[in-house]
């Protein structure tokens, strides 16, 4: 696939209903249902069976396709928003010799090592680091005014769960810490040892999807008694031992909800991605494309909803004629969210809760 191909048009939604493509994932409801969210334990097994995650991207010739034709123009603009080891970024720079690279990324070891990796490209790339609401400011530091194209690959990165020390996961011990960015104060410890009980059950209800939420923070509770709980294997044990016994046999280690519950509030998932898609949208050029790779069902939902209101005529249903000023702003890419293959799933155990939506920029908001 290269810039120049208008592959991404192929499979327009009108394209795709003539097609009856298969890969979409979309409930009756319009609501889609990532499952799980992102399965670290898939990772820690694709690690052990030798299949190296870092150096699969998910979705990667689905993310070219859509995005290339967008960056043919010489210095066009892509805005990668969640650079991680640069897998996504460098496929794009391969495919479009044309574009340049804005890549955000708020750790600094990611920066760090995609900066390694995309060195054959320095003369096209600029690295910023910074939390992706902050697209527009890394757009003004990049000297550009719009972005041709942006991607959000949500989620940990391999090497944050790898790195045992940043305690993102309950298969090795290390301190609760669960920061992506190391310069925030917020911490795993923080929430475990000192949030109510009331809001530390609501983040593992609605964050981590655990059933079981009211007792592990019931029993989180009791175990302050004995002092600051700081260490993810011990956190792992509790949750096991406050999950009931029948359950704990399916689905997965019982932690896996704590863990990802506790990983979405310390670093404010939720809420910096609600800001964001609306900021990062209004900084997309006419054509520009955006597209959003979820892991979990509230990041999936943010993302349909924030898509969908920009692609909906909002002229007044009483008016007889559709109004230019209330014309969709985008035209959504993909019907639905978009699913890895089975043939993906099987080769990165990573990419199975993955879900794509994507959006081209057809209009600018009227002045006001
Ligand atoms: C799933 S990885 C991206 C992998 C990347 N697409 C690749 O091909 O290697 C997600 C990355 O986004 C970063 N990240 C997560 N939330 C972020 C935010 N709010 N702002 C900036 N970066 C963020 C993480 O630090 C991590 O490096």
């Amino acid at each position: 696939m290269r810039c120049t191909d208008s592959g991404g048009d192929r499979d327009s939604v009108e394209e795709q209903q003539r097609m009856g493509d298969n890969r979409q994932h979309e409930r009756p409801d319009g609501d889609s249902s990532p499952g799980q969210g992102q399965d670290i334990d898939a990772s820690i097994r694709a690690a052990r069976e030798g299949i190296d995650p870092l150096h699969v991207p998910v979705m990667l010739d689905r993310i070219v396709e859509l995005l290339a034709p967008a960056l043919s123009r010489p210095g066009s603009v892509f805005v990668d928003g969640t650079l991680g080891l640069g897998g996504h970024s460098e496929a794009l720079l391969k495919a479009c010799p044309n574009m340049r690279l804005v890549g955000v990324d708020r750790d600094t070891s990611a920066l760090e090592r995609s900066a390694e990796r995309l060195a054959p490209y320095a003369d096209r790339t600029h690295f910023v680091h910074a939390v992706y609401s902050d697209i527009p400011r890394a757009l003004d530091e990049a000297g550009a005014k719009e972005a041709d194209a942006i991607l959000l690959d949500l989620g940990v990165s391999s090497p944050q769960l790898d790195e045992t020390d940043r305690g993102f996961a309950y298969a090795h011990d290390a301190p609760l810490d669960m920061r992506m960015d190391r310069a925030q104060t917020l911490t795993a410890a923080e929430v475990v040892n000192e949030y109510p009980v009331a809001e530390l059950t609501r983040v593992l209800r609605t964050y981590g999807e655990e059933r079981f939420a009211s007792r592990v923070a019931r029993a989180i509770e009791r175990r302050r008694a004995q002092g600051r709980l700081d260490s993810t294997r011990e956190l792992a044990e509790l949750v096991r031992e406050a999950i009931p016994a029948a359950t704990r046999r399916t689905g997965g280690h019982p932690a896996k909800r704590t863990f990802q519950g506790l990983r979405i509030e310390v670093n404010a998932e939720l809420s910096i991605l609600k800001e964001t898609l609306p900021a990062a949208v209004s900084r997309l050029g006419l054509g520009g494309r955006i597209a959003v790779l979820s892991y979990h069902s509230l990041e999936d939902r943010l993302t349909k909803k924030a898509l969908s209101a920009l692609a909906v005529d909002t002229t007044p249903a009483d008016l007889p004629v559709p109004l230019p000023d209330s014309q969709p702003e985008l035209r959504l890419l993909t019907r639905g969210s978009e699913l890895p293959t089975d043939e993906e799933n099987e080769r990165n155990p990573r990419a199975q809760s993955a879900r794509l939506r994507a959006a081209e920029r057809v209009r600018w908001p009227s002045r006001q």
